[in-house]
């Protein structure tokens, strides 16, 4: 049985004494002084620091201790499977971290002349048109840091181009699946569209015939995912995208699915106008805890002059950023974008070549049928949606009959998973389902893992039927148990940095 360590590790802030330190740094006052005669000719007094900076002193061996203490409280893709659903938790090859914390990247600077950093340029510029050639885009923009950045973006340009043809005031629609992420009608609304729901039929696809009833002259687009969030493949997809295309919409591509079909099936050949790139799923970089990511957005030929400027281009000088682009909706986030993050997915791109790009959509979606077949036999779980067709990289199933007849929810599945040393999936995602349950094993896995998931899935059910009280009251072996959800995403309550908890608590 798995056994998290529990330690009573206080914050940092709260560890130290003053005056103890790590590295004894050289006096870098005493050196500017003396190269450049005093601190004040290079920094004036205004922009100096009057108070010293409350940082916690340790010394060095506190820290790690104090770090090393933590990551064994934690849970990471590095050790086991980590199978949450839509979020695409696959390993990251340290090769990648590697190259983007070498010297030759983390020492450079975005205000540099661009004649000195034509290296990165070079691989922002070969990245940009490797993820229009897997997404069937005529351009690619690397600027947006996450999809629902892209996501933002992509509703902006849809604006501009509806602006363009003097239809702005009348398309107001934007169209979203009732299975799309929250991030969808979000990022629509907060471009001003209003945000109108398409239903699901039976197969899990959008419904054509209410499709058809919904599109109008004031439909601004249609933003969907491909596989869909249960996982499956919108087959109609053509048909979609003539429907929102003859009534004067644009089609947007939600990436969070791509690493589905990537190599695959092309997203710009199915139709859709605006892709997002999920780099930190696809593409394999860290993610989790809010980021770092990247959310790469490619566009048809039409909308490319809309792009966020500045944009990488190339002329027989070498590299170089190009503002002249006067349609473009201006920049979306600083500079070129999450730099470190795109040399990371450059890197993997490259390590697995076209060949290797493929393969990731076949084990992925092998593995989530792999699962699929075995974790259908188990009793309490259902397949809702699109009886007998396949699934792709992701299933989602339903607890909800097991809820109705022994009072386990999706959630203490979830939280049982943990004391078996797996991450839960994600839960109450989509919400179509009821009691969602949404497993999205990657191709990160061996088969033995996989099993080790199914088995743990098998004995939850069978101790939610004969033992529900343990399923219920879990996790025991995790290092935190049962958290107050509520109080964690509450404004009122919830305490996101020192400073912050500081301020709730009255202490500055
Ligand atoms: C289906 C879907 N769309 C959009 C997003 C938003 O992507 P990001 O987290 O990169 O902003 C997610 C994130 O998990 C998702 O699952």
């Amino acid at each position: 049985m798995f056994r998290q360590a529990r330690w009573d590790e206080p914050i940092i802030f709260e560890m130290g004494k003053p005056g103890r330190r790590g590295h004894i740094v050289p006096q870098v006052e005493e050196e500017i002084k003396e190269a450049v005669g005093s601190v004040e000719t290079i920094l004036p007094p205004k922009l100096r620091r009057k108070n010293r900076l409350r940082l916690p002193e340790l010394s060095e061996v506190e820290v790690v201790r104090h770090f090393t203490r933590l990551s064994q409280m934690n849970y990471c893709v590095d050790l086991g499977l980590y199978p949450l659903g839509s979020c695409t938790m696959k390993y990251n090859p340290k090769i990648d971290e590697l190259l983007a914390g070498s010297a030759s990247m983390t020492g450079i600077h975005p205000y540099q002349d661009e004649r000195t950093v034509q290296g990165i340029l070079e691989i922002l510029y070969k990245l940009s048109r490797w993820l229009a050639e897997i997404t069937g885009t005529h351009e690619v923009c690397l600027q947006p840091a996450a999809g629902a950045q892209g996501e933002f973006l992509g509703a902006l340009m849809m604006r501009a181009y509806h602006e363009e043809n003097d239809q702005v005031k009348e398309r107001t629609e934007l169209i979203v699946p009732d299975s799309a992420h929250g991030t969808n009608p979000a990022s629509g609304s907060m471009a001003g569209f209003q945000i109108v729901v398409v239903p699901s039929n039976e197969n899990g696809c959008i419904d054509l015939e209410a499709l058809k009833t919904t599109v109008s002259k004031h439909t601004a687009g249609l933003m969907l995912t491909n596989p869909n969030t249960l996982g499956i493949f919108e087959t109609e997809i053509e048909e979609i995208a003539g429907l929102v295309h003859d009534a004067g919409g644009l089609l947007y591509y939600d990436g969070a699915n791509l690493n589905a079909i990537l190599g695959k099936a092309r997203p710009g050949d199915m139709g859709f106008d605006i892709v997002h790139i999920n780099i930190h799923k696809t593409f394999g970089t860290p993610h989790g805890g809010g980021g770092p990511g990247a959310g790469p957005i490619g566009v048809s030929e039409k909308l490319e002059k809309f792009l966020p400027i500045p944009r990488i281009a190339s002329s027989h000088e070498g590299y170089y950023l190009d503002y002249d682009k006067p349609h473009s909706v201006g920049k979306i986030r600083c500079f070129y974008g999450n730099a470190a993050v795109l040399l990371k997915a450059f890197a993997y791109i490259m390590s697995l070549g076209a060949e290797g790009v493929e393969e990731i959509a076949e084990i992925a979606v092998l593995n989530a049928n792999y699962i699929l077949k075995k974790l259908r036999k188990i009793a309490g779980l259902e397949l809702p949606y699109g009886e007998g067709r396949q699934r792709k990289h992701e299933c989602v199933f339903s607890a909800e009959k097991m809820r109705k007849e022994c009072g386990v929810r999706a959630l203490n599945v979830s939280k049982r998973i943990l004391d078996y040393g797996i991450h839960a999936p994600t839960t109450y995602f989509p919400l179509i389902v009821d009691e969602a349950l949404m497993i999205e094993p990657t191709e990160s896995y061996e088969k033995e893992e996989l099993d080790r998931f199914i088995e743990t899935m098998k004995r939850i059910s069978h101790e939610a039927y004969n033992c529900p009280k343990t399923v219920l009251e879990a996790p025991q072996n995790a290092a935190i148990t049962r958290l107050d959800e509520t109080k964690a995403s509450h404004p009122k309550t919830m305490r996101l940095s020192w400073k912050m908890h500081l301020r709730r608590t009255g202490s500055s």
